[in-house]
């Protein structure tokens, strides 16, 4: 892995702590949809093995913002992405990027659980396949096993790996959904609400989860949920309009937020 540290903007000058490597340096990223600016002028740094959490109102572009990391945009239609982001110093909108390797090493979660329409152990088999990870039956049976363990799913499967994945619970769809992302060994993996459709229960073991593969891969989850925000990241961007409005510890940003927009989302005065 290139060890690169990119210059640090002033916005994102007092996030970058000494030692972690920037995974992700985004410069002046814009978005348009057609005439509509749905993202201004962000600037960030995502270090690696940090949750990042972005909140803020409804429509403010932490979705957009988001897919804009794995070039997800690239599939909406009018949809146009500009300024820099580089992926361990590497620019990943320039021409020579493999997009579907770039996915690969950038995964992604979403909303509501989508297992593909086949079976559990398809479901987390089908990256590994694809992308041609495993040399052997044997091979694909660990990463199968080693990736729904990562996800805290296999007591819970193991006898039935056959059965259709869409069969499971909500929340236990949600955990192979992320079984099937990190099956693939991917870098960061991006979450965009991903317990907005689970119960308490369910969303304790995501957020456990969450916590856990830490450890390993670099996460950047959008949710309505600040106490969510706060329990999961280490970092928090608050969103507005379009604007990164504010990016800091997140101890900071939920006790001493530093812009007034943050300070309003945050005690609930709107949003
Ligand atoms: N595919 C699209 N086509 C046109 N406009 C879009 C599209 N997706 C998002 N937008 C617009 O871009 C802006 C940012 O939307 P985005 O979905 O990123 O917000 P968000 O912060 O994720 O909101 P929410 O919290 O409701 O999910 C909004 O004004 C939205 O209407
Ligand atoms: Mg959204």
């Amino acid at each position: 892995m290139i060890n690169l540290r990119i210059p640090a903007s002033p916005a994102a000058d007092d996030t970058v702590a000494a030692g972690q490597n920037v995974k992700f340096a985004a410069r002046d990223v814009n978005v348009h949809y057609g005439n509509k600016h749905a993202i201004r002028g962000i600037d960030i740094d995502i270090l690696e093995n940090e949750v990042v959490a972005f909140i803020g109102p409804s429509g403010c572009g932490k979705s957009t913002f988001l897919r804009c990391l794995n070039r997800m945009n690239d599939t909406l239609d009018g949809c146009k992405v500009s300024g820099d982001i580089r992926l361990d110093g590497e620019d990943i909108y320039s021409p020579s990027v493999d997009v579907v390797h770039l996915r690969a090493r950038v995964g992604m979660v979403f909303q509501k659980p989508n297992p593909f329409p086949k079976s559990i152990y398809d479901n987390v088999a089908y990256g590994p396949r694809i992308h041609g990870l495993c040399a052997s039956q044997d091979e694909l049976d660990a990463t199968v096993e080693r990736s729904l363990r990562g996800a805290g799913l296999w007591n819970e499967v193991k006898d039935r790996l056959a059965d259709p994945g869409n069969g499971l619970s909500g929340g236990q769809q949600q955990r192979l959904c992320i079984a099937r992302a990190i099956a693939v060994e991917p870098e960061v993996i991006l979450m965009d609400e991903p317990c907005s459709a689970l119960d308490p229960i369910a969303t304790g073991l995501v957020e456990q989860l969450i916590d856990e593969l830490r450890r390993r891969y670099t996460i950047v989850i959008v949710t309505h949920n600040m106490q969510q925000a706060a329990r999961v990241s280490q970092k928090t961007a608050f969103f507005h309009l379009g604007d990164l409005a504010e990016f800091g510890e997140t101890e900071a940003i939920f006790t001493n937020p530093r812009d007034e927009r943050t300070q309003g989302y945050i005690t609930g005065r709107y949003g």
